[in-house]
């Protein structure tokens, strides 16, 4: 591994994968030792329409020689911004119409929880266990993690825990509650979707007692789930939505979406409630349009379920006891933790790039570019299975 790489780059854990990036394309990461790598986690669901996609930096590109930064976001009219604004609001059911550009999905997150207490008046947020809705100090309070909290208390307050898909809890949302904030498929917690209309019923709860609910959408959005955002598989519409990675098609972006007045309230009592400098900017938000009409105008997200249909019948062990999730936001559970690091390594020896989820650690992530061809799908399949089998008989 590049020692300056550990040197001077600020590490996240002991013992980071460390490819040497020197091209990505496609489906495939190429490193600097001259190996290929099938690309099965797109960069944590970021790079949608796989690497280096020709509408995206053609769209970069052709923005480059017109202009970048000029100014924070929303003084000017910029071209980028405004087109992608429009065309994501046209492409979603009311009352989703306004779109706030920011830089990541932990600040659409951060965004959509000042806009909750602005619009309602009220304190009290109510998340979920396992959930993971980024890291800043609003974000990781959102987690119920001591181990994760504890060391950066004190934290944002008046946070209060749920569980995933237990109707029971649903008696703790009040007229206390600001908002109720849930992934649409919670991902870091094992890919676990939504049952028995468990959304449609946290909204009803929600409008009954004047509180909102806010879906991050920042990893089923954009096509993974066969529909451009997840919470169209569930007969729901949030109040906000947060979204980010496959947006941008490998550039790094987030935004917020509300109804306009919803929205509106941000920018008045105090003027500037939400502000950043670089939200909206306008070589990212090329590649963001870019992107959406990619996903838009192609067979992609409908594609997605046919892919995971092939997944399904290829992913088939006696060591693998379930694969969750939906689309292309899949991952296989294993029988052990240990089982699934041992796989995770080996299919990276062996050229297949696969990922662990932050919190369910019998799980290898499964989510690679929405244009992943059958083929590739086949030969990662493959290698996957044949790690497993080299553990099997080892066992
Ligand atoms: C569901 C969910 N919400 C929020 C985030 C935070 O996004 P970002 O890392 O862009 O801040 C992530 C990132 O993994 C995520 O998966």
């Amino acid at each position: 591994m590049n020692k300056d790489f550990l040197k001077y780059q600020a590490q996240t854990t002991p013992h980071p994968l460390g490819l040497e990036v020197v091209k990505a394309e496609g489906s495939y990461i190429f490193t600097s030792d001259g190996q290929k790598h099938l690309d099965f986690v797109a960069g944590v669901s970021a790079t949608s329409l796989g690497h280096c996609h020709p509408e995206v930096i053609k769209a970069i590109k052709e923005q480059a020689d017109k202009y970048l930064h000029v100014m924070v976001y929303g003084e000017y009219s910029q071209a980028p911004a405004v087109a992608f604004s429009k065309l994501l609001a046209d492409n979603l059911p009311q009352p989703l119409k306004k779109v706030y550009l920011v830089n990541s999905g932990t600040e659409a997150i951060e965004g959509s929880l000042k806009l909750a207490r602005r619009a309602t008046g009220r304190t009290q947020l109510i998340a979920a266990k396992s959930a993971y809705h980024g890291n800043t100090m609003g974000s990781l309070s959102l987690m119920n993690f001591e181990e994760r909290q504890k060391p950066f208390r004190p934290l944002i307050g008046d946070i209060d825990f749920i569980e995933f898909n237990n109707e029971q809890d649903l008696n703790e949302i009040t007229e206390n509650t600001a908002a109720v904030i849930l992934e649409t498929i919670q991902g870091g917690g094992g890919f676990i979707q939504p049952k028995d209309q468990y959304l449609k019923k946290v909204k009803s709860r929600c409008e009954e007692v004047g509180a909102l609910l806010i879906l991050d959408e920042i990893q089923p959005g954009f096509g993974r789930t066969g529909k451009l955002f997840g919470f169209q598989n569930y007969d729901v519409v949030p109040d906000i939505m947060a979204i980010g990675k496959g947006m941008g098609g490998g550039l790094p972006v987030g935004a917020f979406v509300a109804s306009e007045k919803l929205m509106d309230l941000l920018s008045n009592n105090p003027k500037m409630g939400h502000i950043t400098t670089f939200g909206g900017n306008p070589l990212i938000a090329a590649a963001c349009h870019a992107t959406l009409k990619t996903i838009l105008e192609t067979e992609l997200m409908a594609a997605t379920l046919e892919k995971e249909k092939r997944f399904r019948e290829l992913l088939v062990h006696p060591l693998i006891s379930e694969i969750r999730g939906k689309g292309l936001m899949l991952a296989a559970i294993v029988k052990s933790e240990e089982i699934a690091n041992k796989i995770i390594l080996d299919c990276k020896e062996k050229g297949l790039i696969l990922f662990w989820l932050l919190f369910e650690k019998k799980a290898v992530r499964i989510t690679p570019p929405l244009t992943i061809s059958m083929e590739e799908i086949e030969e990662g399949c493959g290698i996957i299975i044949e790690a497993l089998n080299k553990i099997e008989t080892k066992a």
